[in-house]
């Protein structure tokens, strides 16, 4: 009789008690570039997805994140747009991910919009891709991130008077100048000559453009390529014309001394100065855990570099979307949870902008400098929390 009674008793507390919320598994889609010339880019950033979760294991509670890959190959915008059709319709994914180049994520935003998807940027860095949907966040950067600042010091402190610039002929090569222009305008300074070189999908020859630029001497040489493959190549003709001999100052974004690829670009990369957030050798504690935990899980010889650190923010700000609402994402909350989302980055602090959803972070001035046989960053100068200047100055598409 006594043990009926335990049992009733335990049986009514059951009922009493509130059912643990059930953990979900939500479908990421990442469209990344995972074959062509630049290939390791989709690498680099992946890589520091799955990393992030390896290291926070409890980071969006007791839900799952499952992450669906696709290779958005060539840098066209068609591609990806076709893969984040699928994944939309037919895989059900709640959240995308990803987009190295502008193009694809430029294509991708309506359906962003029409599906009601929130669309985490991890690298494409042309200024107005925010604005082409209300579902998008970026954890990169924008274009003028670098380049408006970098017109400014040209000028100001590195003393140039006159500089050409280089780009690679598509969205964000074109947004970079119009930012250095106006930053290096601004300051007094002159841009002599504007030189498209090239498009993304191809490593084209440099030496005719560099050529040109060495016969012009202007005190500064501007440049915007995509990192990787682009940038090694970029900087080595650099000093096999003797550009630097000449007295032109290599200057550009940060994508021009990618970790990836900084020493290999040897003796030519000593002395550039860049404008950029992030480097493998910035010395604060979040990039020292993020660094240690890399060698530890892809080996000493590998780097992550600012790619692989917006895939790791992303992938933070997407499991804390996740963590917030309980693995049920609903897309107005999910933009809600994500709009002044703080977060210690390897980069510094970041936050999202809750007006423009872009990224706000320290930039730096840094040199390139010879240290022993090795390559080194060094930061010069730090502006702090810099908000994207082309929405700022409401420039152009930006305006919008
Ligand atoms: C871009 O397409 O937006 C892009 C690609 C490579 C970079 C930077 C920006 O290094």
């Amino acid at each position: 009789m006594r043990l009926l009674k335990m049992l009733a008793c335990a049986a009514a507390l059951a009922a009493l008690a509130v059912p643990a919320a059930q953990a979900r598994t939500v479908k990421v889609g990442v469209v990344l570039t995972f074959s062509g010339v630049n290939a390791e880019y989709g690498d680099q950033i992946l890589r520091a997805m799955n990393l992030y979760l390896k290291e926070h294991p409890k980071a969006a509670s007791d839900n799952k994140i499952e992450l669906i890959k696709r290779d958005s190959k060539n840098p066209s915008g068609t591609v990806a747009k076709t893969e984040v059709q699928e994944l939309i319709t037919r895989d059900k994914v709640e959240m995308l991910a990803g987009f190295v180049f502008s193009p694809d994520a430029i294509a991708s935003a309506p359906l962003a919009t029409e599906a009601k998807v929130p669309m985490i940027v991890m690298n494409a860095g042309t200024a107005w891709i925010t604005n082409l949907s209300p579902y998008i966040v970026r954890t990169s950067f924008s274009m003028w991130h670098a380049a408006y600042p970098m017109g400014t010091y040209a000028a100001k402190t590195l003393g140039c008077k006159t500089a050409a610039v280089g780009y690679t002929d598509y969205p964000p090569g074109k947004d970079s100048l119009e930012a250095f222009e106006k930053g290096f305008d601004g300051a007094g300074g002159k841009v002599i000559d504007k030189i498209p070189m090239g498009n993304p999908a191809q490593v084209p020859d440099f030496t005719p453009f560099l050529q040109r630029v060495k016969d012009e001497k202007p005190d500064c040489f501007y440049v915007f390529v995509p990192a990787g493959v682009h940038a090694a190549s970029l900087v080595k003709t650099y000093g096999d014309l003797g550009l630097r001999a000449a007295g032109i100052k290599l200057i550009g974004p940060l994508d021009i001394i990618q970790d990836t690829k900084l020493q290999q670009m040897g003796k030519a990369a000593a002395g550039m100065v860049v404008m950029g957030h992030y480097a493998a050798d910035y010395d604060n504690p979040a990039n020292k855990a993020f660094v240690k935990a890399w060698h530890r899980a892809y080996g000493s010889r590998s780097t992550p570099d600012f790619m692989a650190v917006a895939g790791w923010d992303g992938m933070a700000a997407i499991a804390h979307v996740v963590k917030t609402l309980n693995g049920k994402i609903d897309p107005d909350k999910a933009m809600k949870a994500l709009e002044g989302w703080k977060f210690d980055s390897p980069r510094g602090p970041i936050m999202i902008d809750p007006h423009t959803r872009d990224i706000v972070q320290n930039e730096h001035v840094e040199e390139v400098v010879g240290q022993g046989d090795r390559l080194h960053v060094k930061v010069l100068q730090t502006i702090p929390q810099v908000k994207d200047p082309c929405k700022e100055l409401k420039v152009g598409k930006c305006a919008q």
